[in-house]
């Protein structure tokens, strides 16, 4: 399936297709283990306490669906959207090995042309999606579309981090050393090097949250981590509209 006709998203769909095998591994092993706790810290915004429904957008292998769920402690159904099967088949072979993973289902589909109705969820959560993106303002705008008013949407990714001593040796790592180790350990250099050139050529933080606002959404606020190489924007449909 093509999700998208743009030659950019279908590279992008086919190299996450090429990598899903090492994805986990090299995900962990490159943030050092950091994305673990960035990944929390969106999951406590998005989790109201109540029964709800999340979509995860850009889901992969599935790591903040099922971690939502485990910290939802049974009160959280997750959706997980991505256009790339086979990440989405790594994510099938978690649901079926692990305790949360009867609270998940995962769905194939492009998050530009979102495939659920207006409205359908209690919150929307995407981690490390939004530099694949063609088309940035469509994607909030789906979100927002398919987002009940009143709901939340939380986003985490990297970005280019501000000047001063860590944006030296961040740049060395990453621009650098983190090509060459995910080209050894996924035999994809193209896919590493595309991953280093996503951070150094996207958008700053306060630009997304523009786009985010500029989308309908309310409330929006950015927490940086790491001198703003890793971002969190949360947002909120307000209660008022209607998509
Ligand atoms: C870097 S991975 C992040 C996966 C997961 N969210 C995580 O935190 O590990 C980016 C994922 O977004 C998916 N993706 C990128 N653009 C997409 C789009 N337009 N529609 C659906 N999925 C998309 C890719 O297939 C890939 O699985």
């Amino acid at each position: 399936m093509s999700a998208s006709n743009s030659p950019r998203d279908r590279a992008v769909q086919n190299m996450f297709d090429r990598i899903a095998g090492r994805y986990d591994l090299l995900n962990h092993l490159i943030s050092f283990r950091l994305d673990v706790r960035w990944r929390h810290h969106a999951i406590r915004q998005i989790l109201t306490g109540g029964n709800s429904l999340i979509l995860d957008i850009g889901t992969g292998t599935g790591d903040l669906a099922f971690n939502a769920v485990k910290e939802a402690k049974g009160n959280a159904r997750i959706v997980g959207l991505d256009f790339s099967l086979q990440m989405l088949k790594r994510a099938r072979v978690k649901q079926v090995t692990s305790r949360q993973g009867v609270n998940t289902t995962f769905v194939m589909g492009s998050a530009m042309a979102s495939p659920f109705r207006d409205d359908s969820f209690d919150g929307a959560m995407t981690a490390f999606v939004l530099r694949n993106v063609s088309d940035l303002s469509l994607l909030f705008a789906e979100t927002f579309r398919v987002l009940k008013p009143g709901a939340k949407f939380v986003s985490l990714d990297m970005f280019p981090p501000s000047t001063g001593w860590f944006s030296t040796f961040y740049s060395v790592y990453f621009y650098s050393w983190v090509p060459r180790i995910g080209g050894i350990l996924s035999k994809d250099s193209n896919a590493y090097r595309y991953l280093s050139e996503s951070v150094r050529q996207f958008q700053t933080p306060e630009n997304v949250e523009k786009l985010i606002e500029r989308a309908g959404f309310a409330n929006v606020t950015t927490r940086k981590f790491m001198s703003g190489a890793v971002c969190m924007h949360v947002a909120e449909k307000s209660p008022m509209v209607k998509a």
